[in-house]
């Protein structure tokens, strides 16, 4: 089941989900959390939330002409915001139910605290729930890094990594990370970002052969409002996305990001459909181009889909003989369902599945 910004809009859902009142999406997002045993922090502050909606309190003011489409993840906005000022030291009171915080209180009493804090901060916390989400979760490299492995076994040629929603770009540092499997180190095994037994099963081909194989022999993204792994703004913003008891996924972000920030790829601050044309030209044959996105397409409207798949079509006619794959990692159409990690390895081809991850990477289950 998915849980987090996903929770809202599994693909084929969307429809639903935009007839949805405020309270039901906040209601819906905190009882999915809750059946998946995830941050009971998180699911007290959205019920309490909803309540507060229903009851015309500070959070329906701070929502009140504000646009939230389908799949823009309202709930999440609202923590994020909570999360960022107890995170940069805004909230004190508050921070006193937030374990990425040091703090100790149980969740039950933490709704009239996160009021205050609402109502202290109104106008800026009114512009953090206008703003789109910017999750940058690097477990997702878990899923991605098998896919690679698959692709490297598959095409035995380097591959260029382009993504597209890339926020800080942390997944572009997929190889960077450390995968242990069985008694194997894969990937980097120096890294501080480590991966236990994420795949079960693995994808059915020799895991040590192509993690030796593999190759990125370009890494590069594109976002409409990049992040910058070096400044601590935006740091702080990548941090308060990430549920505050779950001490694990802050550990995991904060190295990644403070690798990203020695080393970051390259991010181009413009929307998918723009940057993409000219990365997919002129593209050597002999290395294999793979477009990349994880938790991305829920935040592009109709038509931009329709034209990154006409821009795939085109550049892949193009110039026939350099392959391009469209890897991806999205809610699946089932809403009861996971995470899908798919391929399209021709845009003639339809989407193939390749295995059922978590909302955040790990456990990853290949076919
Ligand atoms: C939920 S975040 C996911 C980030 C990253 N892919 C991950 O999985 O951690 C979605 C990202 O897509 C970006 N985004 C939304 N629409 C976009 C577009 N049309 N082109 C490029 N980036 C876009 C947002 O700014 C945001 O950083």
């Amino acid at each position: 089941m998915p849980v987090t910004e996903s929770s809202a809009l599994p693909r084929a859902a969307a429809a639903r989900v935009t007839g949805r009142s405020l309270p039901e999406r906040f209601r819906r997002q905190a009882d999915s959390l809750e059946r998946a045993g995830r941050s009971p922090l998180c699911v007290r502050l959205m019920h309490d939330a909803a309540r507060n909606i229903d009851a015309r309190g500070v959070v329906a003011e701070l929502y009140d002409g504000v646009s939230v489409p389908a799949g823009s993840v309202p709930a999440l906005r609202l923590l994020g915001a909570l999360h960022y000022l107890v995170l940069a030291g805004r909230a004190r009171a508050l921070a006193e139910f937030y374990p990425s915080a040091g703090g100790t209180r149980p969740p039950a009493g933490v709704w009239p605290v996160a009021d205050a804090a609402l109502r202290e901060h109104f106008d800026w916390v009114r512009g953090r729930v206008g703003r789109t989400v910017q999750t940058n979760e690097p477990g997702r490299a878990a899923a991605l890094f098998s896919a690679l492995l698959w692709l490297t076994d598959r095409y035995r040629m380097p591959i260029r990594l382009l993504e597209v929603g890339a926020s800080a770009g942390l997944n572009l540092l997929v190889d960077r990370f450390c995968y242990l499997v069985g008694d194997r180190a894969l990937g980097d095994p120096t890294s501080p970002v480590r991966f236990l037994e994420p795949w079960s099963p693995p994808p059915d081909i020799d895991l040590l052969d192509a993690a030796r194989s593999l190759q990125i022999a370009e890494r590069s993204g594109c976002d409409v409002a990049p992040l910058d792994p070096a400044s601590p703004e935006d740091r702080l913003l990548a941090l308060s996305y990430i549920w505050p008891d779950e001490p694990e996924r802050m550990d995991r972000i904060r190295a990644a990001l403070e690798l990203a920030a020695h080393d970051p790829p390259p991010i181009a601050a413009a929307p998918a459909d723009t940057w993409l044309p000219a990365k997919l030209a002129d593209r050597p044959a002999d290395v294999l181009t793979v477009v990349w996105h994880s938790v991305f397409r829920q935040y592009v409207g109709p038509d931009r889909w329709t034209e990154l798949e006409a821009i795939y079509a085109r550049s892949a006619r193009a110039s026939p003989r350099a392959p391009i794959v469209w890897l991806s990692m999205e809610p699946g159409d089932d809403h009861l369902a996971n995470m899908q990690l798919s391929v399209r390895l021709s845009p003639r081809e339809p989407e193939r599945h390749l295995a059922w991850c978590g909302d955040h990477g790990p456990p990853v289950r290949w076919e």
